[in-house]
């Protein structure tokens, strides 16, 4: 009986990014039915893979883990309640297994008797070949298959896997993305990258409401929304409230730029990070009940005192409760007061978010991100947002710096380290904008089928806007910012 996996498990269970899968997928060197990838295929094109080492998964969350600042990957348990749903799916299956098992066992007890049978109503030919058909059917079960072991083990891992967490589909995005611990399905997608429409986030508004194709989902948080008997039975269901026992399909819609509501949130600074003369990191949390709602490469307008100013974040939606926002040292009022004398606990409100430099979800392209000096901050967000979306085929980061220096250098380069798709170029400023935009352009002959995000001066843009619509940009695949 074949065995079929999502290519969201198997690039867990190998260890590979989906990018990379479904370059293989289109190369032709894995085959697929449906989208889902049969074990034996699996083994064969894997037939080296430890399937306890994660390789590339464990490494993207490693960065995660490190660069985000935030809990990815911790092996926390399910709701025990849910836990206990899917280890009962999940005995179901074994039961379901075993009495196949016992069935065939009595099949074979059957036919060796058959067997005898027929081997004393004939003649000598006929109970010798009996003999030699039962030494054949003997050995060949006997002999246990050369992949059988290989195959048991990746099975058990994904059993373990399928218990600690549910892989969900969102339709008509076709985005995916898994339920660990705790989380609810809202949650689970807004640590993944994927921007789900959603409002209060505790069960008030309605909003995030969504409708389960295929799968069970079970309510872990209360709401006081109320959903009509017609909608529930429908499938409709708060992706705030409900977490996924079994893998699921659902319908949901995904924001955009412009489905985000205006907000007004008050945080606590974490901490003021000084990360060379110039530049600070600013490093704020919001309250548990008032997350702040933005795509990576927007902006917000930061108060404190009475003194604002507007900044990019520089954090990725996915960082949940935490925003890090990059403020330079001049003349602005908030950027005075950051290295003068803003503290650890101090308020500053978020009003925001804004701007339509955001990533393209669908984009399956390689991409090409350019910063100028401290327009490395929507840049960053963008580059962490597309890690763990992993929608780009490879990503190249150019930061182009002098003033500034390249103040998150190490960041940068552990990306290049950890992904085999990154690549990462520091450039310096000296040799001019037009220079610096064809040094850029002269590593890519071909641009036809890219995306570039480009944050920095208007002079520089135009520039590397022009060379590469001559190397066949389209002009869908060109996002620009103006950063002064
Ligand atoms: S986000 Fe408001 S009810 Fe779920």
């Amino acid at each position: 009986m074949s065995h079929y996996l999502s290519l969201s498990r198997v690039a867990r269970l190998v260890g590979v990014s989906r990018v990379a899968l479904q370059r293989m997928i289109k190369d032709g060197q894995l085959a697929t039915f449906d989208g889902d990838v049969e074990l034996e295929e699996l083994l064969r094109v894997f037939p080296d893979v430890r399937w306890q080492d994660d390789g590339e998964f464990r490494r993207v969350e490693e960065i995660k883990r490190k660069a985000f600042a935030k809990r990815v990957f911790e092996r926390a348990l399910p709701d025990k309640e849910v836990l206990a749903d899917r280890l009962f799916d999940l005995t179901s299956e074994f039961a379901a297994a075993k009495s196949l098992l016992m069935h065939y066992d009595e099949l074979f007890k059957w036919i060796g008797a058959k067997l005898d049978d027929v081997a004393d109503s004939g003649g000598p030919a006929t109970a010798q070949a009996v003999v030699t058909l039962k030494q054949w059917i003997r050995q060949q079960v006997e002999a246990a298959p050369k992949e059988a072991e290989r195959g048991r083990a990746l099975l058990a891992e994904e059993s373990a896997m399928r218990i600690m967490s549910a892989q969900v589909t969102v339709q008509p995005s076709g985005h995916e993305f898994f339920v660990e611990g705790n989380d609810t399905i809202l949650e689970a997608a807004l640590r993944a990258g994927i921007p789900l429409n959603y409002g209060c986030s505790n069960g008030n508004c309605g909003d995030c409401r969504a409708r389960l194709v295929s799968g069970e989902v079970k309510k872990v948080h209360p709401h006081d929304y109320l959903l009509k008997e017609a909608d529930k039975g429908n499938g409709a269901f708060l992706m705030c409230s409900y977490t996924a026992v079994s893998d699921v399909v659902i319908e949901a819609s995904v924001a955009g730029a412009m489905d985000i509501a205006f907000q007004t949130i008050p945080t606590k600074v974490k901490a003021v990070e000084l990360i060379n003369e110039r530049v600070a990191a600013l490093h704020l949390i919001t309250p548990r009940s008032q997350r702040l709602r933005f795509l990576a490469g927007q902006q917000v307008n930061l108060s404190a005192d009475g003194v604002t100013g507007d900044y990019y974040v520089a954090s990725c939606p996915c960082e949940d409760r935490h925003i890090e926002l990059h403020v330079r040292r001049d003349n602005r009022p908030f950027a005075r007061k950051v290295f003068e004398d803003l503290r650890k606990e101090d308020a500053v409100t978020i009003n925001g978010p804004s701007g339509n430099f955001v990533i393209k979800m669908d984009s399956r392209r390689p991409v090409i991100f350019v910063a100028w000096e401290d327009g490395f901050a929507p840049i960053k967000s963008l580059a962490q947002h597309a890690m763990s979306l992993e929608v780009a085929e490879s990503m190249h980061l150019y930061w182009v710096a002098e003033d500034l220096g390249q103040y998150q250098d190490n960041l940068c380069r552990a990306w290049a380290d950890a992904l085999d798709n990154f690549t990462y170029t520091p450039l310096k400023v000296e040799s001019g904008v037009r220079h610096v935009a064809e040094t850029i352009l002269a590593r890519h002959p071909s641009l036809i089928r890219a995306d570039i995000y480009a944050a920095g001066p208007a002079d520089f843009l135009h520039h590397l806007r022009d060379g590469a619509m001559a190397r066949g940009l389209s002009p869908l695949g060109w996002h620009a910012e103006i950063v002064v």
